[in-house]
């Protein structure tokens, strides 16, 4: 799969990780490239989402203190679906009945440790199951722009 990442510089040590952890995907990381460096978040989901919905990469998953600044700014953009995940089976249920596209992690809220390695790879693995929740995530879609 090719993933699309991007953090902060609150996130920037978690995607590090992240990468690695992605080791056996196809990353393209959109920055930021330091910690030192404050920047706004909103300018790097902003990359991840067009990535996604270009379909220039599969998934994309971002990185700020808490995923909620990135998920807010992420569906601001047509086609995106971003979910704030910090455990296993909500990673599970937002793919199979949301089809998200796009996964937050708050590197304030969990380490980039074995968890979110687990919360990755159940996300990247689970399929949509489609059907009846493909009708109501439909009905998200035609939202966009209410
Ligand atoms: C940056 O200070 C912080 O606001 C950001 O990383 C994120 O947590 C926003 O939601």
């Amino acid at each position: 799969m090719k993933v699309a990442v991007a953090s902060d510089h609150r996130g920037y040590e978690f995607k590090k990780k992240l990468c690695r952890m992605l080791s056996e995907h196809t990353v393209v990381d959109y920055g930021t490239n330091n910690a030192a460096e404050s920047v706004d978040y909103p300018d790097y989901a902003l990359r991840v989402a067009r990535a996604v919905v270009s379909k220039e990469c599969d998934r994309g998953i971002l990185v700020c203190g808490t995923g909620l600044g990135m998920s807010l700014a992420a569906n601001k953009v047509r086609g995106v679906r971003a979910v704030v995940v910090h455990d296993v089976f909500s990673a599970e249920m937002s793919r199979r009945h949301n089809d998200s596209n796009v996964l937050c992690l708050g590197a304030d809220v969990i380490s980039p440790g074995a968890m979110a390695s687990k919360i990755v790879q159940v996300w990247l693995d689970t399929p949509f199951e489609g059907e009846r929740h493909a009708r109501r995530v439909k009905k998200i879609m035609d939202l966009e722009g209410s």
